[in-house]
């Protein structure tokens, strides 16, 4: 499965059978997150079989059942910090569903248990990535048009396109979509939109928008 397919395939779920993650998808996710780590100066971690997180009453109300590993996306604050943790989460979220895993991006309904993650001084969680073997593999999330987001003026290029198809299918907060791509020449702004945790989403989108756009057809204005 590349990644567009990845991108096509991947729903949020919420609910998980007891099936332990295999020791080889363990430290294909581990040398994955070491990288990103290197990039982005972020400190993401996996946890994996600890089932307090998402034991709660919170967890349940928000329909989460069977969650016991989980990717951490934790670094220091600073203005870009949830953009990047975003783009580095869903680069992890598509590997994953590569590895035939599921996901789920949790802002809300999870506990944080201080003692699995090891935190350095000005560091903060910013959001966690359920992972793990779905009951079902989710439904397709109701979306915006491609009008309702791109900016063009003229004819929209066709890489343009492509790079907007992608940024739909991901996954945002409440499925707000509040995100705009606007072209400029060769440029493209992302812009967030007004929305709770709207710059994790632009992380999100960026970074399927490069995988449908490819990067070689354009530069960020905003990077
Ligand atoms: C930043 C962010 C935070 C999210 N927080 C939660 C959450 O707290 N609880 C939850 O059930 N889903 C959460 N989600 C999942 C979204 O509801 C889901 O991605 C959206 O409805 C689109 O559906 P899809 O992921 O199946 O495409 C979150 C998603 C993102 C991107």
């Amino acid at each position: 499965m590349d990644m567009k397919q990845a991108m096509n395939m991947r729903h949020s779920v919420r609910q998980y059978i007891n099936r332990p993650l295999e020791e080889n998808t363990i430290q294909t996710l581990r040398d994955e997150i070491e990288r990103c780590n290197q990039e982005s100066g972020l400190n993401i971690q996996l946890v994996t079989n600890e089932p307090k997180a998402f034991n709660s009453f919170m967890a349940h109300y928000g329909k989460f059942s069977g969650v016991t590993n989980y990717i951490a996306l934790i670094g220091k604050k600073e203005a870009k910090l949830d953009e990047k943790c975003g783009y580095y989460g869903e680069r992890l979220v598509l590997l994953a569903q590569q590895l035939g895993l599921n996901s789920c991006w949790v802002a809300m309904t999870y506990k944080k248990i201080p003692s699995v993650f090891k935190m350095n001084k000005g560091e903060k969680i910013v959001i966690v990535i359920a992972i793990g073997y779905g009951m079902t593999q989710g439904t397709e999330h109701k979306s915006k048009g491609i009008s309702d987001v791109a900016v063009v003026d003229g004819e929209m290029p066709e890489w343009f396109r492509r790079g907007i198809e992608a940024a739909l299918l991901a996954p945002t907060a409440m499925n707000q979509q509040k995100f705009k791509f606007i072209l400029e020449g060769n440029n493209v702004l992302a812009h967030a939109g007004r929305g709770f945790y709207s710059k994790i989403d632009l992380g999100i989108v960026k970074f399927h928008f490069e995988i449908g756009a490819r990067k070689e057809n354009f530069k960020w204005k905003n990077d």
